[in-house]
């Protein structure tokens, strides 16, 4: 059992936290926002997260878990302290590390012996050895610095920490004991341990990111292709993800990829390559693309839409099961629908992420609806942006009965398209074959 601190209690902070205290660690996750702090305490998540409340309850009652908001001293006798704070990009598109340089400042300030400082925010390469640099010279103490890079997907983060694929852990081979007995558990479960400088643990982070975000623009440009020539999307992905070198993960069409990683980590590579002069235009083009894509739906959107019509927005997080909704494809989608059509009325619906998106889509201009059929009550069009399972079981008749016209553009590929087709909808999709393939000369 290890003492831990984490500092930074947002996704990854949390459930890593949470998650550490139930391989039966003493874990205190410590966050200057003292009201978040209160939340934690008060055994309420300030995040949606499956699975990680009950987690909680358990480990804090067992004392394995605490929360504060006393920085300090939540430092002070921690074998090992984890940096989980965020590292958003700043208007130049460059990673802010202040937030990562004020814990390494706290530590070099508060540890009271020789500690493992785990860096699990994601960083621009060399960060890890200039913290270590840093640390070597400000602390009164032997901090040693490691990379441990995280992979958890929003909504199945605690699933995602407890079974994870490998540990990448960077170092310079004195934390490695230490990282050890962190994830030893894992260990005795046959994960594999990947152990590298702290340079490479931090590009293994943004290339694997950058990966499964060019996989996603890949099958978006694919699904344009196989509508246009008349192909069936579903069996496209099956033919393609059956391959043991492709794999059927992230191949799934939609309005292309959004959250507080995906664009993030692609622009930080971008800017990494930049600052070493290293020419990679494939990548560039996987931002592009996506931008792009965003550009083209809402413009398929708006040709179908006249002056005073109501559009239904199904879906405003930038994926299901979070409540997410930084960089969402749906809330830029609905930015240029705002901006290029200012005299439609849009009502909206989403399960989970009414309230951020109110933050960022104000309601002067968004109606925000209590359900899916609310939102589509006199709609001209119904468009599916988030693929949340109510949206797979909405009832063609019933929605057809309130809309004004009968038309949807599901860009998830989600519901069924000839029961809709059946009950009068006049159907648009993305992945779906084109009712007459354009001819290919
Ligand atoms: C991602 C990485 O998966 C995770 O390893 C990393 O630690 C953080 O970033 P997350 O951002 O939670 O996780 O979402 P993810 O499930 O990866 O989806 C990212 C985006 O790609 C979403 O907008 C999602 O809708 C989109 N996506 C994903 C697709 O459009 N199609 C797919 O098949 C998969």
């Amino acid at each position: 059992m290890l003492r831990v601190t984490v500092l930074g209690t947002g996704y990854v902070g949390l459930v890593s936290g949470v998650c550490l205290s139930e391989l039966g660690h003493r874990v205190i996750c410590a966050d200057k926002d003292k009201e978040k702090i209160k939340t934690l305490q008060q055994a309420k998540l300030p995040i949606h997260e499956d699975g990680l409340l009950c987690l909680l309850k358990k480990n804090v009652s067992a004392n394995r878990l605490s929360f504060s908001s006393n920085i300090e001293a939540s430092i002070h006798d921690s074998d090992i302290i984890i940096i989980a704070v965020g590292t958003p990009l700043d208007a130049d598109g460059n990673c802010t590390l202040e937030y990562v340089n004020d814990c390494a400042a706290k530590i070099a300030m508060h540890a009271s012996k020789d500690v493992v400082v785990v860096v699990k925010s994601t960083v621009p390469v060399g960060t890890c050895d200039r913290i270590q640099n840093y640390l070597d010279e400000t602390s009164h103490f032997n901090c040693v610095v490691a990379s441990n890079p995280e992979f958890l997907r929003e909504g199945n983060a605690v699933h995602d920490f407890m079974n994870p694929d490998r540990i990448v852990i960077g170092t310079d081979g004195r934390a490695k004991d230490c990282m050890l007995r962190l994830y030893g558990s894992y260990a005795m479960k046959g994960v594999s341990f990947i152990y590298a400088d702290r340079r490479t643990a931090e590009l293994i982070k943004y290339a694997s990111n950058t990966f499964l975000a060019m996989k996603v623009a890949f099958i978006n440009e694919i699904s344009d292709l196989s509508q246009r020539a008349g192909c069936d999307m579903q069996k496209l992905i099956e033919g393609i993800g059956s391959d043991k070198r492709i794999g059927p993960a992230f191949l799934k069409p939609g309005p292309g990829f959004g959250g507080s990683c995906f664009p993030k980590d692609v622009k930080a590579l971008i800017n990494i390559s930049d600052a070493l002069g290293v020419e990679i235009p494939l990548i560039r083009n996987v931002l592009h693309t996506n931008v792009m894509r965003q550009h083209h739906i809402a413009k398929a959107i708006k040709s179908k839409l006249h002056d005073g019509d109501v559009l239904a927005v199904l879906g405003l997080t930038y994926k299901a099961h979070t409540d997410d909704v930084r960089e969402s494809p749906a809330a830029a989608i609905l930015r240029l629908l705002i901006n290029d059509c200012p005299s439609i009325t849009i009502k909206a619906f989403d399960p989970c992420g009414m309230r951020n998106a109110e933050k960022i889509l104000p309601s002067k201009h968004v109606t925000y609806c209590g359900d899916a059929y609310e939102a589509c009550t006199g709609a001209s069009v119904a468009v599916i942006l988030t693929e949340w399972e109510c949206f797979k079981e909405i009832n063609p008749a019933l929605l057809k009965s309130v809309m004004k016209h009968p038309r949807i553009y599901d860009c998830r590929g989600i519901i069924d398209r000839e029961k809709f087709s059946k009950a009068g909808f006049h159907v648009r999709a993305i992945g779906y074959k084109a009712k007459e393939p354009a001819a290919i000369s």
